[in-house]
């Protein structure tokens, strides 16, 4: 067990790759026994201070359909210079520059610390970085001055070659021309109207003769490049577009009584994506929407302009109430897939204390890897915040983004990949290690992910396809490659390779190690990507009740105890959490709805289909802190029963950080001990939380919602409805047999003591 948590930490520390197992069961049979399916957490991009990037190109398997790249688990022939390439078991010859290794010359890909290593490629011409912002002008007058703040201090914070553009809209959509000298122009389209990308480019007058390359001469660099008017680099035009995005003013167009403003969201964004793709086609870029309220017109409206028409809801929208929904999520995502197919990726930040139609407009941040952010208003330190924190840099002072990956798997003969969960988009790329079985994205052994920075995280989910009557060798290991090809911010093409391995192992013989060997966190977080990429298309009780019968069955699987009898049910140590976090997650926001709004469910679910491990987990299940004059600060139960009068309590649910005073704390503070110099330990215990709060709310991305309360506050619900009550307990509720479909269901409202006896009960009473 402790030999495996090293192991775990190792691997996620130098690979960026956290497994549900660390043994791997030997065939097909014995996989599906164990519930929950080989799979794991994969960070393409994750920050490791000890590699160094080489700069030389990868050496690849000749073999066409494997391509592998050659890794430390190869064999290798040094005296006849030849490698055996560990997924085909091709031999190759090394390349005519490997002339001089030996056992003690290697390159550095063969040594067993550079399971992961990064490639730099000297192949091209830089390309630039490029901009996009597409800004809503229907805001409050507050919003918009707060906005155009953010948006001129972005302008020091981009690269100096990067591009920028501006796109405006309101009623009408304009396309800000940005020149260096004069007077500027500005193209005004009509928000009502959808234009194909061919329409945008003429009218922008994009349209470009074929480059005239000559036969046998590829076209030069210049030639390529088209200059365009609305993207210019930002050191020549920072000063004028500072001044154009200061004299923004409203949209004129007057808004009537009753009225929602006219905002032609769809049409601006169609015309952001048009824009580039006439231009820079598979070049990194971001289009950044900065909207205050939802669609109102044209293609993509999400709701009309008459304000006694709510915008739907939950309930409409299971009622087959919500009107635009259908056509506006296909427009976006029509719209998406054009973005993704270019390698553009689309950021929304959207603040408005209203929805703004984050449900239908998902897709486009989704598909290409974008940021969402949601506030109440971008005058608040959430959204400046947030915001700058976009442009943040790493330790080498370069930016955290990087555009236009592809990710690819290779998987030795045992084992195939079944499919991805995360900002992704399928490349179709058919190939001998893809799976038939597909989960989440899946169908292809190529994933494009249009932005991604550090943090992005993809569940990658595999098929063991080894025959129970063909037993792996003893000993043998099955190997998994990862190649990310991608644009990093310096604009250098880069590749990383990153090569794991692990052991067979006899599920009849070697049960034990196998059970030791189980990542109850990364499975906690990968069953939970299922669960939640599910409930994007079926019922949320078929959803819960799918969960349900999975840990039924893992329980059943590894729980140790005497038939019909559950008081004697145990798990062994690296299961003992996994229950507790299946409990959580059942009631979390990404599985429960109506307590939400659809944007809230979709912005939750949108970071959760992207984070890693740590932040997952903390989605998950709340941290609960408890600070007291009783020793140092602790981690507490996330249960009423943590509620004391003399604590105070820290919890963080990744989107909110909730301060809550009990009852005498609150008390002592509004009588001011903390001023006074006899209680300076008290006035140290109020300073403590606030602390531990603000290096949270410094380093997190999106910056989370701050609340401070105590005993008895209006915000306290915040912390109130996140805990459990024991007292609330309802032994008979929890557990209904469902007669039409025969499978049990747990209830939702029930503590975790509840849940766990009924989990026995469950699991050492019914055969499923
Ligand atoms: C933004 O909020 C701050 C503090 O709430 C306020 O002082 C300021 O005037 C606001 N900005 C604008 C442009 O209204
Ligand atoms: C841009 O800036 C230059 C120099 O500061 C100025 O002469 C020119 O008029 C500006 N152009 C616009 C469109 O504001
Ligand atoms: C993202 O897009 C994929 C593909 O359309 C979809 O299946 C998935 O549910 C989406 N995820 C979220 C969190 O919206
Ligand atoms: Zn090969």
């Amino acid at each position: 067990m402790a030999m495996f948590q090293e192991f775990i930490q190792q691997n996620e520390d130098r690979d960026g790759v956290r497994f549900s197992w660390n043994l791997w069961p030997s065939s097909r049979l014995e996989a599906t026994r164990l519930v929950v399916p080989v799979s794991c957490l994969f960070t393409p991009l994750k920050e490791c201070p000890d590699l160094p990037p080489v700069q030389y190109e990868p050496v690849l398997c000749g073999r066409p359909n494997c391509r592998a790249v050659l890794n430390p688990l190869c064999q290798v022939d040094f005296r006849a210079k030849i490698w055996a390439c560990n997924f085909c078991f091709q031999r190759n010859p090394f390349p005519p520059t490997y002339a001089g290794i030996s056992e003690v010359n290697q390159p550095a890909e063969l040594m067993p610390q550079f399971s992961t290593i990064e490639y730099i490629i000297q192949r091209g011409p830089p390309t630039p970085l490029i901009f996009l912002y597409v800004v809503d002008i229907c805001l409050e007058e507050e919003d918009l001055q707060a906005l155009k703040e953010s948006l001129q201090m972005s302008l020091s914070l981009l690269p100096p070659n990067a591009l920028v553009g501006l796109i405006t809209f309101g009623r009408m959509v304009q396309v800000h021309e940005l020149s260096c000298e004069g007077i500027s122009k500005s193209y005004v389209f009509r928000g009502t109207k959808d234009l194909s990308a061919k329409q945008i480019q003429e009218m922008l007058g994009l349209m470009k003769p074929a480059p005239a390359g000559q036969p046998g001469r590829p076209p030069a660099a210049q030639e390529m490049q088209p200059t365009c008017r609305f993207l210019q680099p930002v050191h020549k035009v920072d000063m004028n577009l500072t001044d154009l995005l200061g004299e923004l003013q409203r949209d004129p167009w007057p808004v009537s009584q009753g009225k929602r403003p006219l905002r032609s969201t769809g049409i601006a964004l169609s015309i952001a994506v048009g824009l580039l793709e006439g231009t820079f086609p598979n070049t990194g870029a971001r289009v950044m929407l900065f909207t205050g309220g939802p669609p109102t017109q044209g293609p993509g409206m999400v709701v009309g302009d008459e304000l006694k028409t709510p915008i739907r809801s939950w309930h409409d929208i299971q009622k087959d109430n919500a009107r635009h929904l259908k056509k506006a999520t296909k427009y976006y995502e029509a719209l998406a897939n054009r973005a993704a197919a270019n390698g553009h990726c689309i950021d929304i930040y959207a603040c408005a204390l209203d929805q703004t139609g984050l449900l239908e407009m998902k897709c486009c941040s989704n598909l290409t890897g974008g940021h969402i952010v949601m506030g109440d208003s971008f005058n608040t330190s959430l959204f400046k915040q947030t915001f700058q924190r976009v442009f943040s840099k790493d330790y080498n002072n370069e930016f955290r983004m990087a555009f236009g990956a592809t990710l690819e798997v290779k998987t030795s003969r045992e084992l195939k990949v079944s499919g991805a969960i995360g900002p992704c988009v399928s490349l179709n790329s058919k190939g001998p290690c893809v799976s038939e079985n597909e989960m989440g994205v899946g169908g292809t052994s190529q994933w494009k992910v249009c932005s991604l920075n550090p943090s992005t995280t993809l569940a990658m989910y595999f098929e063991v396809v080894n025959q129970h009557n063909a037993p792996v060798p003893q000993g043998g290991r099955g190997a998994i490659q990862f190649v990310t090809q991608y644009q990093h911010s310096s604009t250098q093409r880069r590749i990383r390779v990153t090569t794991i391995a692990r052991n067979w192992a006899d599920v009849q013989s070697q049960m034990q190690h196998i059970e030791s060997s189980f990542d109850q966190e990364a499975s906690a977080v990968l069953m939970a990507r299922l669960a939640v990429f599910r409930a994007e298309s079926e019922e949320g009780p078929d959803v819960l009740r799918w969960l349900d019968r999975q840990l039924i069955r893992l329980c059943q699987k590894f729980g140790q105890f005497n038939k019909d009898d559950p008081a004697s049910f145990r798990l062994s140590e690296s299961l003992s959490l996994y229950p507790q976090f299946m409990f959580h997650l059942r009631r979390s926001p990404f599985l429960q709805v109506f307590n939400n709004s659809p944007d809230e469910s979709s912005y939750y679910r949108h970071h959760f289909m992207r984070q890693d491990l740590t932040q997952s987990l903390i989605m998950i299940q709340p941290i609960l802190y408890s600070y007291s004059f009783y020793g140092p600060p602790e981690p507490v139960l996330l249960d009423s029963s943590s509620i004391l009068p003399d604590r105070i309590l820290l919890m963080d649910t990744f989107f909110q950080l909730v301060i809550y005073h009990g009852e005498t704390i609150a008390q002592w503070r509004k009588a001011g001990y903390q001023e006074m110099p006899e209680y300076e330990n008290f006035k140290q215990l109020l300073q403590a939380p606030l602390d531990d709060a603000q290096e949270i709310l410094q380093t997190r991305f999106p910056m989370p919602r701050y609340v401070d309360t105590e005993h008895g506050g209006s915000q306290a619900r915040f912390l109130l409805s996140k805990v459990t009550s024991f007292a609330l307990y309802k032994s008979l509720s929890c557990f209904n047999w469902r007669k039409e479909s025969g499978a049990p269901i747990l209830t939702d409202d029930v503590s975790l003591q509840v849940f766990m006896d009924h989990l026995k009960k469950l699991a050492s009473t019914i055969i499923l």
